[in-house]
């Protein structure tokens, strides 16, 4: 069974009032989502390692960090030590996926592999049982805003078939673009792990966070519902 989680973007919150905006949505959300970007894997710049730890004092939720820099292997390890509950590196960047996977992974964070639009999902179903979490990225990293991408959606169900031939138990995260009116394609794609930064923190009362679960949850049981 699956569950519909929520991970606001703090991409699209203010900056200068991180701790704050973290707790504007502690009560609705499940984890919150740290877009950690070095200018090199994208050409954004964020935030890094000394205020992720800044934000982990902090913050009540779990912090999920997607890390689009271009040597995870050196980093990730470290965001995991320092007490992310889990780090995503990107295939495309990391050099040894399965050692980087492996030290997140012993140093008590969960693990997650994210896929940019032009990646194919397939090539990595033999990493499945080194990772907790898979990112089908619904935009080109590197910015909030940008319109979601309607050429990822059937790679989200690819993915969910192949999470489910795996039988383990991987949650299946979107990222970019991700919003009421994209959220329903999504949910019936079979994600089950929905980032959300501009939806949420652009709304004017970041408690959306309600009415867009309701609104994953309503898709995800559409399938089963035509099925009867
Ligand atoms: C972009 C980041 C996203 C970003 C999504 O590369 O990975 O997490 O915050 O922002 P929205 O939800 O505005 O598309
Ligand atoms: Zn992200």
């Amino acid at each position: 069974m699956m569950t519909t989680q929520i991970f606001p973007s703090l991409l699209a919150a203010d900056f200068a009032r991180l701790a704050d905006e973290a707790a504007t949505v502690s009560g609705v959300a499940d984890w919150l989502h740290v877009d950690v970007m070095d200018s090199h894997f994208v050409p954004n710049l964020t935030i890094g390692l000394p205020v992720v730890s800044a934000l982990l004092k902090h913050a009540t939720l779990p912090l999920d960090c997607h890390l689009m820099i271009s040597e995870p292997d050196r980093w990730a390890p470290e965001y995991a030590q320092a007490g992310a509950r889990n780090v995503t590196i990107h295939a495309e960047a990391a050099s040894a996926p399965v050692r980087t996977l492996r030290l997140i992974r012993s140093a008590g964070a969960r693990a997650g592999l994210a896929i940019n639009p032009a990646t194919p999902v397939e090539p990595y179903a033999d990493l499945f049982g080194e990772i907790d979490m898979l990112l089908v990225m619904t935009i080109e990293p590197g910015f909030g805003g940008q319109a979601f991408l309607d050429i990822t959606v059937p790679k989200i169900a690819r993915a969910r078939e192949l999470i489910a031939r795996h039988g383990g138990e991987i949650w299946l995260q979107v990222d970019g673009g991700v919003s009421e009116e994209t959220f329903g394609r999504c949910a019936e794609a079979g994600a089950d792990v929905f980032v959300a930064g501009t939806a949420v923190f652009g709304a004017e009362d970041p408690a959306a966070v309600r009415h867009l679960r309701s609104t994953a949850e309503a898709a995800a049981r559409r399938p089963a519902d035509d099925g009867g």
